[in-house]
C-alpha cells in the first residue's frame, strides 16, 4: 500500500473516485497548470462556450429583440430555481440578478424597512469585507438610532454562538453572516445561528458565496429568512457573472424592495409612472438581466446539479482531509500553520495555510519557477495562501502536486 506522500496514493484516489469524469467537462487551456482557486473564480465549463455562443449568434445574432419573449425574459427566476435545488428552497424563492454587494444592500434594506420597531444589526469580524461595507454604510445611510455590532473571533478562525448571543438583544433587527468564511472556510451552524436569531425576533440573512455547489445549505430547513450568494466561485459561472438572492416564500410579499426598478414592479411594460411591486420573488429583480453572463450560468449549475450536492460534499470532505495529511506531513515542518478547522464539519471547500513568507511563497507558485510545477493558489492578507479545492474538477493529484510544490518553493525560499 503506498504512502500518503507517493504520488500513487494520489491516483489511486482518483481511479476510485465516482465523480472523476467531470474534469473532462471542463477547459484545461494549460495542461500541467494546478488550479487550485476554484473558490475565486471557478473554471470554465466547455458546455459553456457553446451555451454563449448560441446565445450569440443564434438569440442575439439572428432572433434579436424578439429573444426578450423567447426565454431571457424569464432566465433570472429559471436560473434561480435550478439554484435553489443546491441551497434547499423552494424553486420560486431564488432569482439571479445583480452583485452580491448589491443584493446584500437590497434585502438588508428591506429587512430593516420591515422591522421598523428595532434598529441593530450584528455580523462577524470573520465576514467578507464587502458586506461589512454595505451593513456599515447602511448604517452611516440611515443615522440614529441604526447601529452595528461586529462580533469578534476567539481564534481568527470562527465565531462561536456565544459570542452570537451574548451581542443580541431586543432590538436586533437583522444578522447577517457567511455562511463559510471567505479566509479561513469555518463553517457556521445555520440551524443553531438561524434559531438563535428567531428566538430574538430577529431575522437573519446568509451570504452563501463560498458554500454554494460546495457545502450542502438547507435554508429551508433552517427556517432562514434571507440570503444572497455569488455565481462565479464553485458554480462556474464566470468572471462577473451575476448573484442570486432568496427570500423565504412567506415573506415576499411583506417585504419592500428599496431599488424599484421597472422590471421588479407588476407591470413593467405598461409604462406607468407609478411603481407597484410585482408578486413573488419578482419584486426584487431590478433592472435589465444581463443575458450573455446569465446564460453563461447554466451549463455549470447542470453539472453541479448531476453530480450532486451530497457526493460533491463527500469527494470535498476527503479532499480536504488529504490536503491536511499531506500538510501534517510537509508544511506543518517547514513553520507553516493551519488556518482552517481540523474538525471537516466545520469546514468548507477551502483550506488555508499560514506563513510568514506566504505573499513570496504564492508568487513563486504563480510564476512557476524554474520549470517547476506551476500552481495558482490565492493570497489573503497577511499571512494566508488559500488552496480552494472544487470537487467537480480537482483531482487528488492536483493537492498532492499543489502541496508537494509548496514545500519545494519553501524550502527554497527559506
Ligand atoms: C463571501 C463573499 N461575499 C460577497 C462577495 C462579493 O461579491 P460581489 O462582487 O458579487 O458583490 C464575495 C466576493 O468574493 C465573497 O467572497
Amino acid at each position: 500500500m503506498p504512502q500518503i506522500t507517493d504520488i500513487s496514493y494520489a491516483r489511486q484516489l482518483d481511479r476510485e473516485d465516482p465523480l472523476a469524469n467531470y474534469r473532462d467537462k471542463f477547459h484545461f487551456g494549460e495542461k500541467d497548470l494546478v488550479y487550485l482557486d476554484g473558490n475565486s473564480l471557478g473554471r470554465l465549463p466547455i458546455q459553456t462556450k457553446e451555451r454563449v455562443n448560441q446565445v450569440l449568434e443564434q438569440e442575439w445574432g439572428n432572433r434579436l429583440i424578439r429573444g426578450w419573449n423567447e426565454g431571457w425574459m424569464g432566465m433570472s427566476a429559471r436560473i434561480g430555481a435550478k439554484i435553489a435545488h443546491l441551497v434547499g428552497a423552494r424553486e420560486d424563492e431564488v432569482l439571479v440578478c445583480d452583485a452580491t454587494s448589491i443584493n446584500l444592500f437590497k434585502l438588508t434594506m428591506a429587512a430593516l424597512n420591515y422591522r421598523k420597531d428595532k434598529y441593530r444589526i450584528i455580523s462577524d469580524e470573520l465576514n467578507f469585507p464587502s458586506d461589512l461595507y454595505v451593513l456599515k454604510g447602511i448604517v452611516d445611510l440611515l443615522g440614529a438610532p441604526y447601529e452595528f455590532e461586529e462580533v469578534k473571533s476567539n481564534d481568527a478562525q470562527g465565531i462561536d454562538p456565544e459570542s452570537i448571543r451574548t451581542a443580541l438583544n431586543d432590538k436586533t433587527a437583522l444578522l447577517s453572516f457567511s455562511h463559510t468564511s471567505f479566509k479561513s472556510s469555518f463553517v457556521q451552524d445555520m440551524k443553531a445561528i438561524t434559531e438563535l436569531a428567531h428566538e430574538y425576533d430577529a431575522m437573519i440573512l446568509w451570504d452563501l458565496s463560498h458554500s454554494v455547489g460546495s457545502v450542502p445549505v438547507e435554508l429551508n430547513a433552517c427556517n432562514a429568512d434571507l440570503a444572497v450568494g455569488c455565481t462565479y466561485k464553485y458554480l462556474n459561472g464566470g468572471p462577473g457573472s451575476p448573484a442570486f438572492l432568496y427570500v423565504r416564500k412567506d415573506l415576499q410579499e411583506k417585504l419592500q424592495q428599496p431599488v424599484q426598478g421597472w422590471l421588479g414592479s407588476e407591470t413593467p411594460f405598461e409604462f406607468g409612472t407609478e411603481y407597484k411591486p410585482a408578486s413573488g420573488i419578482t419584486r426584487f429583480q431590478v433592472g435589465t438581466p444581463p443575458i450573455l453572463s446569465l446564460s453563461a450560468i447554466e451549463p455549470g449549475l447542470d453539472l453541479q446539479l448531476e453530480a450532486g450536492m451530497h457526493a460533491l460534499r463527500e469527494k470535498s470532505l476527503r479532499q480536504t482531509e488529504y490536503m491536511i495529511a499531506l500538510f501534517d506531513s510537509w508544511l506543518a515542518p517547514l513553520d507553516f500553520s493551519l488556518g482552517s478547522p481540523r474538525n471537516p464539519a466545520f469546514r468548507g471547500s477551502h483550506v488555508a495555510i499560514q506563513h510568514p513568507q506566504a505573499a513570496e511563497i504564492t508568487e513563486a507558485l504563480i510564476r512557476g519557477d524554474r520549470g517547476g510545477t506551476r500552481v495558482i493558489p490565492d493570497f489573503r492578507q497577511p499571512d494566508n495562501i488559500r488552496l480552494g479545492i472544487a470537487p467537480i474538477y480537482n483531482s487528488f493529484e492536483d493537492i498532492f502536486l499543489g502541496i508537494q510544490r509548496i514545500r519545494e518553493i519553501t524550502e527554497k525560499i527559506g
